[in-house]
């Protein structure tokens, strides 16, 4: 018999942490109340996966998260996969902004071993909860060898997603989560089974390390109407480095905000389209003339995790061919 991996479970909040009054309490609840102890007593068949690892890094729901705790998770989860007595880990997190925190970790985390975030839609007190099965599952597909080299992980409602394609996309319902190009595979009975491969690069494929980084460059996000005024405009991309355009369908931008956004391109602000459609290539030099104005587009990616692409290739200069490369590659 060979033996089992060992998996560090990582506790950092949200609703698989919580507690309702009363079983009908699928929606309104208390978040990041159960430890991560007790939310594992809820699974002992998870023993039989592997050798179980826990600790409790963070306590909150993934709405507070900035980035000094988007670095506070990666260093720690950077750190612990150097060891040799961890094979992967599973990080439990809100379902709000579980996709950044993945995709943050799938950018920069420098390891094959699987990495899984997970969260649940409903807390473990409600009907039909959704907790113990998605968090039995992560621990499946860590301690899987076929989930090694495919960066990190989101496992909800028995799928597996990579955490470059992932969004959450509805409020309430258990089938939340989203990849516009579909899941990876599915969980079924404690065994992950892949269909496809991630395509872009990631963790040991990127240049970015969390070792020595202290914090990351300041990128906004502007959500774009008709009646957005150029002045609000203005003071968000006031002390940005980066600013991500949330634009209307194809990344369109209102004409009367042009010049604002093309005097923030002028002070040196790396202005970048994005579509608030949730799907599609915003395509360069297509609605705008982004190579006129000195401005980048986000290829397919959503505006929040356009936002972390930004600040990490930011980190490593500033010349507008590279930091749109990024966003081609990644
Ligand atoms: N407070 C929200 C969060 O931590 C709860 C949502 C959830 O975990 O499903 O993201």
């Amino acid at each position: 018999m060979t033996a089992k991996p060992n998996i560090l479970v990582i506790g950092t909040g949200g609703t698989i942490a919580g507690r309702g009054k009363a079983a009908v309490n699928t929606s309104a609840y208390l978040c990041s109340v159960l430890g991560i102890d007790e939310v594992l007593d809820t699974i002992p068949q998870a023993l039989a996966l592997a050798n179980l690892r826990s600790e409790q890094l963070l306590q909150t729901g993934s709405e507070n998260f900035n980035n000094e705790h988007l670095l506070a998770i990666g260093k720690r989860v950077a750190n612990v996969l150097a060891r040799q007595d961890v094979d992967g880990v599973v990080i439990t997190h809100g379902t709000d902004t579980i996709e950044e925190t993945a995709y943050f970790l799938h950018l920069t985390l420098k390891s094959v071993k699987p990495v899984v975030v997970v969260g649940s839609m409903r807390p473990p007190s409600a009907m039909s909860s959704d907790a113990a099965l998605n968090l039995y599952d992560a621990i499946a597909v860590a301690a899987h060898p076929s989930s090694r080299g495919i960066g990190t992980l989101v496992v909800a409602n028995s799928e597996i997603h990579t955490a470059r394609d992932v969004v959450k996309s509805n409020s309430f319902k258990l089938e939340a989560f989203r990849s516009p190009y579909g899941a990876l595979g599915y969980v079924i009975e404690g065994v992950p089974r892949y269909y496809r491969r991630p395509s872009r690069a990631h963790t040991l494929d990127t240049p970015w390390s969390l070792d020595g980084l202290a914090g990351l460059p300041k990128v906004d996000i502007a959500y774009g109407y008709g009646a957005l005024e150029s002045d609000a405009l203005a003071s968000i991309a006031a002390n940005a480095r980066g600013l991500i355009f949330v634009g209307t369908g194809n990344g369109n931008v209102a004409s009367h905000l042009l010049s604002t956004l093309r005097e923030a391109a002028r002070r040196g602000v790396h202005v970048v389209r994005a579509s608030r459609t949730g799907n599609g290539i915003v395509l360069r030099n297509g609605t705008q003339p982004d190579d006129e104005y000195g401005w980048l587009t986000v290829d397919d990616q959503v505006p929040q995790k356009a936002r972390l692409l930004l600040a990490l290739a930011l980190t490593q200069g500033c010349d507008t061919n590279t930091l749109q490369a990024a966003f081609e590659r990644y």
